[in-house]
């Protein structure tokens, strides 16, 4: 007989979306189970996304977990664009009076993990078999339920709410009867082959350089190492980039009239991400509440995944409030209709950033375009501002304090 207990939200997935929705709910005093599939040690070795928007940098203060980033992270007050051998600084803070910051989703996660031991909340990693039913109508009888096992035997949670927020590829969406949910979706003929490498960045800021090659993508992490990507086929196979190739390549596409070379150095990390733009509608079915990349992926160009995760559990959050506020589940029932518009210009933008800095197959009059729009983001102020308000991030859904 599976162990029984009791929750008012079951949270899937130890993401950023899971485990921010987690402590957005324990500061309404809402209680909630985190279910991860795979290990701490897993999930905190993940490295993916870097650049939070202001509204993410806002609502991680308020939430109380912003307490390391505000040592650690680095202030990015624009990007540079290189294009034609030439840089073009884009002030993106002198434009649009806003700021952005670097900070690793590995340090996000770490923090928010902290910060959920803290409260005595659970948090159960290497949770198989994760199982989610009895969650098909909103205002139905009787609990959602979440299954699993793991070293202790089998186990089984009875919640109000159950929140998808683990990934892609995870359980959540796929237990929502099929034809219920549409996709909208988009490929790309290329992946990004990205690595974490132990040298100084050359600029404090992200450098987007759009190689008649390919694009190559320079970030950091911190002050002594570098997150940099490259535009690679589809079908490419890590084991078939050694360092020495991927260094020859970022340096290749990295170089300009205005810099000096690359640094290299030892690479800690490397990943392959193909790059494909989806939005499932709608994010909701009864008591099942989608999140995250459950329910949406945009390309990384625009830096906005890890972005659009914490917009979701911030509308998410709001309206669970209110209804364990009393206020009914008028907010959760419009959570689809409040949260897509915004991801909608997400995958707006990271469509043209992608568009406007990846080779693409094409022809000359693709090119002179691709190269007519670089060429217009860099020329005046009234389009530094247009790119940096939708790079910085556009104002969450629904914004509210919990000091209010
Ligand atoms: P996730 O971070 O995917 O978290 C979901 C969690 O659910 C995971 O911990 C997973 O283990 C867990 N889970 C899955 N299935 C189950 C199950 N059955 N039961 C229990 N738990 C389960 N964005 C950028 O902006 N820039 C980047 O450079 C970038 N690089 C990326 C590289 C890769 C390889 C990937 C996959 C994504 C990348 N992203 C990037 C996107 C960004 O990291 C995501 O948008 C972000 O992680 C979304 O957070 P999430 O919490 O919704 O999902
Ligand atoms: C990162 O820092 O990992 C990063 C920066 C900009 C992007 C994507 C990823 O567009």
């Amino acid at each position: 007989m599976p162990a029984v207990a009791t929750t008012q939200v079951a949270i899937i997935g130890a993401g950023p979306a899971g485990l921010l929705l987690a402590q957005l709910l324990h500061l309404q005093g809402i209680d909630s189970v985190i279910l991860e599939q795979r290990s701490e040690a897993y999930v905190l070795g993940r490295v993916r996304a870097g650049l939070l928007e202001s509204p993410t940098v806002e609502v991680l203060r308020e939430a109380g977990v912003a307490d390391r980033m505000a040592v650690e992270g680095v202030e990015h007050h624009g990007i540079h664009l290189r294009f034609d051998g030439r840089t073009h600084q884009l002030d993106f803070a002198g434009t649009t009076g806003r700021q952005a910051m670097n900070y690793g989703q590995a340090e996000v996660v770490k923090d928010l993990i902290r910060h959920r031991r803290a409260t005595g909340r659970p948090l159960v990693f290497e949770a198989e078999a994760v199982t989610p039913t009895g969650f098909e109508s909103l205002d139905g009888h009787g609990p959602a339920v979440v299954t699993w096992r793991d070293e202790h035997g089998e186990h089984r949670l009875t919640a109000d709410f159950i929140a998808g927020c683990d990934g892609f590829h995870g359980v959540s969406r796929v237990a929502i009867p099929p034809g219920t949910i549409t996709a909208a979706q988009r490929s790309y003929p290329f992946a990004w082959l990205g690595i974490l490498a132990r040298t100084r960045p050359t600029l404090p800021e992200v450098v987007y350089s759009a190689h008649q090659d390919g694009l190559s993508v320079h970030s950091m992490r911190g002050h002594e190492l570098t997150r940099q990507y490259l535009q690679v086929p589809a079908d490419t196979v890590l084991d078939d980039w050694p360092d020495e190739r991927i260094w020859t390549e970022l340096t290749r596409r990295h170089a300009a009239d205005d810099v000096g070379p690359l640094a290299t150095g030892e690479v800690i990390d490397r990943t392959l991400a193909p790059l494909r733009s989806v939005v499932f509608s709608p994010m909701q079915y009864g008591r099942m509440f989608l999140a995250g990349d459950a329910v949406h992926i945009v390309p990384p160009t625009g830096a906005k995944g890890l972005n659009l995760a914490v917009s979701d559990v911030s509308v998410l959050s709001h309206a669970l409030g209110g209804y364990y506020a009393g206020a009914g589940s008028h907010h959760l029932a419009e959570y689809t209709r409040t949260s897509l518009p915004r991801i909608w210009q997400a995958e707006l933008f990271s469509w043209q950033m992608t568009t406007m800095l990846h080779r693409f197959p094409g022809d000359e009059f693709d090119r002179g375009l691709q190269r007519a729009r670089l060429e217009q983001v860099v020329a005046s102020p009234t389009q530094i501002a247009a790119l940096g308000e939708l790079y910085f991030g556009l104002p969450f859904p629904r914004h509210w304090s919990f000091r209010d």
